[in-house]
């Protein structure tokens, strides 16, 4: 191979490119990609190239063909995402997908899938006008996001790749999928993009959708009252966010950010849930993800759970439900005997008492405290009326679990003794303590 008259050609095809000369640069991209045809990034300059050069249907072809040598080594992800965004350039090119679904059940010893897309109608005719019309620009937009794709797939095929990145076809949520859901999913995820400081999601929202990422990374953040918001974590490609609203139909549990520019798959809750019906495998998984998830806040903002082993907390949140709150809800009243171990996730809730016949405010309570402790401990009637203040999360472990569900010596309890103590006393009942 006459690498030294191959890099000559590259340079003259670059400086095509960069002079705006489309054509030209096409046709030497054009050679020099037959005689690399493993080059993905050249292939991508190729397209964009030809994009520009107002030749849509071939930039589209090309792509594609990116889109299936992806699909043959296992980066899944990103040939579906490179699918999409073909799909946006010209909705009637789907049989990117159909490859991409073959493949992936070819991998995994079945036979190929049937055609789920409309077959294709002819190709449009090529434009000769190299002017950037609207179109064409929109085209070589989506045509970047491609670079950008192919870029990371290239510098992970050279070995240059962050380690993590390997990981990037093998989604979690496509982990335990048989090619039948799997196919399912590829059909219904949708392309979106966020700019780097961009919210994709908004704590306290309804959620409506969840997101697997394809490139960039997000960040996981939780507002706090007079202080600044805290980082729960930073997702990378690969993994995925918003299930929990969608599981638990709970608001959003945190804000999601674009750390950098990102590009994501969007799967809405209508089809996620026709989905999960079908393939239990799937559900399996998102509910892993969400007890964990769930865990790693219960423990970032409850001293109980705090106070347990980390095997002792999963086991504990099993025996817990989600109760979603509507503003003024009345969750536990002074006098009645109460049904639970109330421990808040999200929002506010407001406490009064009755003293001598004149209801007081007390101190509000926030995340991660728990009420209704009392009356489980000393089996007395609740001391205080507890409301949520707003649309908020809390959690009730049912009377007839908080035994068992929380050793009497451990630490956990002793927490909960300690705090059930402290409120009898201010409330002059400590009587019952004798
Ligand atoms: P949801 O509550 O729908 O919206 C915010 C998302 O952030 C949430 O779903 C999870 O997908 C994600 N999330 C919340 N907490 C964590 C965490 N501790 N680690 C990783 N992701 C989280």
């Amino acid at each position: 191979m006459d690498y030294s008259d191959e890099s000559q050609h590259l340079e003259d095809a670059d400086a095509h490119a960069r002079a705006g000369r489309w054509l030209a640069a096409v046709q030497v991209y054009r050679e020099v990609t037959e005689r690399k045809p493993k080059d993905l990034l050249l292939r991508q300059k190729l397209a964009e190239a030809l994009a520009r050069a107002g030749q849509t249907a071939e930039a589209v072809s090309v792509l594609a063909s990116i889109a299936d040598r992806l699909a043959r080594d296992g980066m899944l992800l990103r040939a579906i995402t490179i699918g999409k965004l073909i799909l946006e350039m010209d909705p009637s090119h789907t049989q990117t997908q159909q490859k991409v679904a073959e493949l992936y059940a070819r991998k995994h010893g079945v036979p190929p899938p049937p055609s789920f897309f409309p077959p294709r109608p002819p190709p449009p005719v090529p434009v000769e006008d190299t002017g950037e019309s609207q179109e064409v620009s929109g085209v070589i937009e989506l045509l970047e996001v491609a670079g950008d794709i192919v870029k990371d797939a290239a510098h992970e095929q050279s070995g240059e790749g962050h380690a993590e990145l390997a990981s990037v076809p093998h989604s979690p949520l496509f982990a335990d999928l048989d090619e039948a859901a799997f196919l399912d999913v590829v059909k219904t995820l949708a392309l979106r993009r966020a700019a780097q400081g961009k919210a994709v999601l908004v704590e306290g929202d309804a959620g409506t959708s969840m997101f697997i990422i394809v490139r960039g990374d997000v960040v996981i953040e939780r507002a706090r009252v007079g202080a600044p918001a805290q980082v729960l974590h930073t997702l990378g490609p690969g993994a995925f966010f918003g299930e929990m609203a969608l599981l638990t139909h709970a608001p959003r549990m945190a804000t999601v950010r674009a750390k950098n520019d990102v590009v994501l798959l969007e799967l809405d809750e209508p089809r996620l849930r026709a989905l999960m019906e079908k393939h239990p495998s799937m559900q399996g998984v998102m509910e892993g993800f969400h007890r964990r998830r769930m865990v790693a806040n219960l423990s970032a903002v409850s001293p109980i759970f705090q106070a347990m082993e980390p095997a002792q907390r999963r086991e504990l949140l099993e025996k817990f439900e989600t109760v979603v709150t509507v503003p003024g809800q009345l969750l536990i009243e002074q006098w009645q005997t109460g049904d639970g171990l109330y421990l808040i996730l999200r929002g506010r809730c407001d406490v009064t008492a009755d003293e001598d016949g004149a209801a007081v405010n007390l101190p509000a309570m926030k995340e991660g405290e728990i009420f209704g402790e009392v009356s489980l401990i000393y089996d007395t009637p609740c001391t205080a009326t507890v409301k949520a203040a707003g649309d908020g999360v809390v959690l009730r472990l049912r009377r007839e679990d908080f035994r068992a569900a929380i050793p009497p010596n451990s630490a956990a309890m002793a927490l909960i003794r300690k705090l059930g103590t402290e409120r009898l006393k201010r409330f002059g009942m400590d009587a019952v303590l004798e």
